[in-house]
């Protein structure tokens, strides 16, 4: 289904979590979904999202993969270990930041969401951003920069600039993925650590 097209499930979602009040309240409601019946027979969980209350910066990543379809908790496998380095190196601590996905659930095989299945769980995430009110986002990869700024730009054309977004600043970089993919020198890696550091600068302002 093209995303342009009217999807029931996304209103119905939208609607849905637009009624909770708050984050507890929206875990238990998503844990819930089965809007996509394949995600929702192959998963072992829904991978709500690390909530912080009070966090000033919020990561939104793709989705779960099999290391966080077992764990509950988003970005513990390689790519959540290089986040992790990455962020203590520019000085930031996992545990004061929010980090969520645009999918809460883990694709089968581990491939990408389809634009459908991106655009109708962003109802969860769009609350998720509502009720947990960060000044800082800071997206990584591809369908997390297509659900804040749409899939007609690049990374390249967005990327090292704050934006103005919804009343908040959004930082887009890649995904650790990437970094992992195209090795610690690749432009992945090095832009990544950049952007962090940059998040990091900005925060402290
Ligand atoms: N990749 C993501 O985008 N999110 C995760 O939680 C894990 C891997
Ligand atoms: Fe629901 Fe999102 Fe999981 Fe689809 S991916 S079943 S919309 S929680």
């Amino acid at each position: 289904m093209s995303p342009r097209a009217i999807d029931p499930l996304r209103a119905d979602i939208a609607e849905q979590a637009k009624r909770c009040e708050d984050l507890g309240e929206l875990g238990a409601a998503a844990r819930g979904c089965t809007a996509c019946p394949e995600l929702a027979a192959a998963r072992r969980q829904v991978v709500v999202g690390d909530v912080v209350a009070g966090a000033r910066l919020l990561i939104v990543g793709d989705a779960p993969g099999a290391n966080e379809d077992e764990a509950g908790r988003p970005f513990v496998g390689k790519g959540g270990q290089l986040l992790d380095r990455l962020m203590a190196d520019a000085g930031l601590d996992r545990a004061d930041v929010s980090v969520l996905n645009v999918l809460k659930c883990r694709p089968p095989s581990n491939r990408t969401p389809t634009r459908a299945e991106a655009h109708r769980c962003t109802g969860w995430l769009d609350r998720q951003v509502e009720l947990l009110d960060p000044h800082h986002v800071l997206t990584l990869g591809r369908t997390a920069l297509t659900w804040a700024l749409g899939a007609s730009t690049t990374l390249a054309a967005v990327r090292g600039r704050v934006h103005d977004w919804r009343g908040r600043k959004l930082i887009v970089s890649y995904h650790p993925s990437a970094a992992l993919r195209f090795g610690p020198r690749g432009e992945p890696h090095l832009a990544l650590a950049d952007d962090l550091r940059f998040v990091a600068a900005a925060l402290a302002c």
